[in-house]
């Protein structure tokens, strides 16, 4: 479940005033008859995923981890955000499952590819390289190097049982190598794109070999569509916050700041960001979406917050349950003078934290805060999570009357850098 509390949000103008317009965009939505209706498909996802596949990505992920210590996946934007948002919020940061997942890919920092090649030398590999088009530079430029990593350790047959490729089901120079050598593939969904596809084999083949439940995270994901079925604003809390957005942006805030209390959301927040991001800024419109981690980033970006120019409004993305908590200790020399807090427990202080910094933010900040507060980072939990944001992304830019699903303005980076780099 994911609830929408809008107290603390300083909105001048009536929510359900907007219902007339959301009927209309989830008609729209539904129908496939809106902006963008070539890339849905993660609409009726939840009901009609590749069952046989998705069989055989719990299967393949059992192999791999029964043969490797260190898992790479190599991919980046919608081909990575969403698989390490979900290992990091279910397993904790410092999980102590036996297969150690490791992101490459996604960057073209040579310290960084270094820096991995070498962690990986010694243990026990397996790859999971994933690209829509098969020809995105960073991702293939770190599959070379892995391709021959793996070769050189493992030879050329137990390398190529040991990589797994994610990719369109006929294109690409990915698709092509996947053939010719013979890997384990699963697909990309044509109706799919980057951001919206941790969903399918994207996210849920690396998110099973990190030892993750997904079954429960399809379970979370059927819970949201039908919770979503019903597009009145007083029922569905996604499109309510979709509407919030551009009520906030007609009162002159253009960014919008994530805020976690829990660290392990940190890249939560990072595919939150691309996804609407990406979807949403285009034709000089847009909220930026920005985050925050608190109480960590009270003592960094919490001054201008407070009192700096009042650009910006917040959505809380709190959680009810913790994933373990603590008591905090009594100590009989009380040297720290921190006493007054023995025998409470750490969420409960991290809770009171949150109280006070959305008063400090609200009332003297004048700061609008939109709350959304999800039960726990259970599994099924993510699943809800990602169903309630892709269906609020829709509906926010339908709402702008944007096309949700492409991104135009990706491409011009990398025609300057192709031409700088020689290629043809
Ligand atoms: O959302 C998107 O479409 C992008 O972020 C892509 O996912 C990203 O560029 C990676 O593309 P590909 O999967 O084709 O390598």
């Amino acid at each position: 479940m994911m609830k929408l509390d809008t107290k603390h949000a300083f909105l001048k103008e009536d929510i359900l005033s907007y219902q007339d317009k959301v009927n209309a965009h989830h008609e729209a939505l539904m129908n496939k008859t809106g902006k963008g209706n070539d890339f849905v498909g993660w609409v009726e996802w939840p009901n009609n995923y590749d069952k046989e596949e998705f069989e055989r990505i719990k299967t393949v992920a059992a192999e791999i981890r029964n043969k490797c210590e260190v898992c790479v996946v190599c991919g980046i934007g919608g081909s990575y955000l969403g698989a390490r948002a979900a290992i990091e919020m279910i397993n904790g940061l410092y999980s102590k499952d036996k297969v150690e997942m490791i992101f490459l890919g996604n960057t073209f920092s040579s310290s960084y590819i270094a820096q991995v090649l070498d962690y990986i030398k010694d243990k026990e590999v397996c790859v999971n390289v994933i690209s829509k088009s098969g020809t995105t530079t960073e991702t293939s430029l770190a599959f070379r190097f892995l391709k021959q990593f793996m070769e050189e350790k493992y030879g050329k047959e137990e390398a190529c049982k040991r990589i797994v490729a994610t990719t369109d089901k006929a294109r690409g120079t990915l698709k092509a190598i996947a053939d010719k050598e013979e890997y384990e593939t699963f697909v990309i969904p044509d109706d799919i794109g980057g951001r919206f596809s941790v969903i399918t084999p994207v996210g849920l083949f690396p998110i099973a070999v990190a030892g993750i439940d997904i079954d429960a995270i399809m379970n979370g994901l059927k819970k949201a569509y039908d919770d979503m079925a019903d597009p009145d604003l007083t029922k569905n809390d996604a499109y309510a916050y979709a509407v919030c957005r551009r009520i906030l942006e007609n009162q002159g805030k253009n960014v919008e700041m994530l805020v976690s209390y829990e660290t392990q959301m940190t890249m939560v927040a990072e595919w939150w960001k691309q996804l609407f991001g990406e979807s949403e800024g285009k034709e000089e419109k847009g909220n930026l979406p920005t985050s925050a981690n608190f109480s960590t980033d009270l003592h960094s970006l919490g001054q201008f917050i407070q009192e700096g120019k009042k650009v910006l409004y917040e959505t809380l993305l709190l959680v009810d349950k913790p994933m373990k908590d603590l008591t905090f200790p009594s100590d009989p020399e009380n040297a720290d003078g921190m006493n007054y807090l023995a025998g409470k427990s750490v969420d409960w202080v991290n809770k009171m934290a949150c109280q006070g910094t959305l008063e400090a933010h609200e009332v003297t900040g004048g700061v609008p805060n939109l709350i959304l507060t999800m039960d726990d980072m259970s599994a099924e939990s993510f699943g809800y999570m990602c169903y309630f944001f892709f269906r609020a992304c829709a509906m926010t830019c339908y709402l702008l009357d944007i096309n949700p699903f492409n991104q135009p303005g990706v491409e011009v980076y990398k025609k300057n850098m192709f031409r700088l780099l020689g290629k043809n």
